[in-house]
């Protein structure tokens, strides 16, 4: 099929987007507002774009049906600071929970039962139990459309949930952490089925080709 992406309507688009590329971690966002208080929720249009700086990226939506910007566009854009942690099964329906429409004076990470505490740097809180936190300064808020506001982050601190991190090979180790990704829709995905793949030298891939 050859799909003329652009002459859909924005809902089957983002439905084509969402249901392709997958599986997305998922970025439980911290952000903290001086009116209204600690704001949470998950937002999937995300990743990780580079290091040094490190850099987070993350699509923000406006509210569907009201067009109104959503708490986590709202204070991002007016304190530059968030903390993004990582979603793993633990984590799950707290996040699910998170993601609900609340009003914007009610703590979402309170609700679902999460803990907030202080963090190094950034004045939004960070939730105890996520494996991983990500307290980020904002570098730029790009409005693509006036409904989709892509953020770029910096990170000026990292926290781990004890135990993850190896000290020796300076990572995450893949066979302690359990991060779930988001499918389409309500379809999550767990990261339980590694399989390895080594890159092979060329003049070692052109031996083999002959
Ligand atoms: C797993 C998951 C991923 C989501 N990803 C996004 C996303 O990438 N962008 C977005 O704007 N909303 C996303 N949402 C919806 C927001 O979490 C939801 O609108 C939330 O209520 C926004 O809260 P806020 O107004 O407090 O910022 C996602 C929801 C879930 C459950």
């Amino acid at each position: 099929m050859d799909i003329d992406i652009q002459a859909l309507p924005p809902a089957d688009q983002y439905r084509l987007l969402s249901s392709t590329v997958v599986p997305r971690p998922i970025a439980l966002i911290s952000t903290y507002s001086e009116e209204t208080g600690h704001n949470t929720a998950p937002f999937s249009f995300f990743n990780v774009m580079g290091e040094a700086p490190p850099v987070m990226a993350i699509g923000l939506e406006d509210k569907r049906g009201s067009g109104a910007l959503k708490d986590t566009t709202i204070n991002i854009r007016a304190t530059g600071e968030f903390v993004v942690h990582l979603v793993d099964e633990a984590l799950a329906q707290a996040m699910n929970v998170c993601a609900i429409d609340f009003p914007s004076d009610i703590c979402e990470a309170t609700a679902a039962g999460l803990t907030l505490v202080p963090s190094s740097i950034v004045q939004p809180q960070r939730i105890a139990e996520a494996p991983v936190a990500f307290e980020c300064r904002k570098i730029a808020m790009i409005e693509i459309n006036p409904h989709r506001h892509i953020t770029l982050g910096e990170v000026v601190r990292m926290h781990v949930r004890e135990g993850l991190f190896d000290a020796d090979l300076k990572y995450i180790d893949p066979e302690k952490y359990h991060p779930i990704g988001r499918m389409f829709g309500r379809l999550y995905t767990t990261t339980r089925g590694h399989f390895e793949m080594v890159v092979p030298e060329y003049d070692v891939w052109r031996e083999r080709e002959r």
